[in-house]
């Protein structure tokens, strides 16, 4: 099961690029370039506002899958509605039970707030690791129709073709990276600007670890 659920995830990211020219890379990217050339707070502020899934619990214990922004087929034929249903209910349903478990009796803080120190906060690590990237999955996918209609920036296609040559490129290295086999286990592969918001990376991480995890990568770097 888990060899099935990790082969899942992969071919979700991988299906992530395959949405066409714009599906994947065009609102969502367009802000994470702003935000790239911002201050890291900034950053942070605009990272922990793109989702209301991310926002602060009203309570201890009160973390929520968020509601996709777009019905569970809406990115058919390149994920399927069981496959999106499969991540999102029972997945991060999971995760989300699971980190609301460990975080019981504290104050409530956004979700965002316990990445940085994430490795030393035991169960935090796999479960609010868990919510924070499915939430940020869900927020970053945008169906093909309505992604059509939006346009990368020009200040994102010029980091793009900075970091990576062209888009096209972007598309390809980021596939390969994503492929069934390419990594062992499970993990998540990201597109990230780096501390000085003038690159973007394509970096890979295990199980539930992202890159605002302080220890993860090199350095911490905004997805
Ligand atoms: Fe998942």
């Amino acid at each position: 099961k888990h060899i099935k659920t990790n082969m899942t995830k992969f071919s979700l990211a991988v299906s992530a690029i395959l949405v066409g020219s714009a599906a994947a890379w065009s609102t969502p990217m367009t802000m994470k370039a702003d935000a790239g050339v911002d201050s890291r707070r900034n950053i942070l502020q605009k990272g922990a506002a793109f989702a209301a899934g991310l926002a602060a619990p009203a309570a201890a214990g009160a973390y929520a899958v968020p509601d996709l922004l777009y019905d569970f087929d809406a990115l058919e034929p390149y994920i399927d509605a069981p496959t999106m249903k499969i991540h999102h209910d029972k997945h991060h349903g999971t995760y989300v039970a699971n980190i609301n478990k460990a975080t019981e009796g504290k104050d409530p803080v956004p979700i965002l707030d316990l990445m940085a120190d994430a490795l030393e906060a035991g169960p935090v690590r796999n479960s609010g690791g868990g919510h924070y990237n499915h939430a940020f999955f869900w927020d970053e996918m945008t169906p093909a129709d309505k992604a059509a209609k939006t346009k990368v920036s020009d200040q994102l296609e010029a980091l793009i073709n900075k970091s990576f040559g062209s888009m096209d490129e972007m598309k390809a290295q980021f596939e390969a990276r994503a492929a069934p086999g390419a990594l062992f286990g499970s993990g998540w592969v990201w597109i990230c600007v780096n501390q000085a918001g003038d690159e973007l990376k394509l970096v890979g991480t295990p199980n539930q670890d992202n890159p605002l995890m302080k220890g993860v990568l090199d350095e911490v770097m905004f997805p």
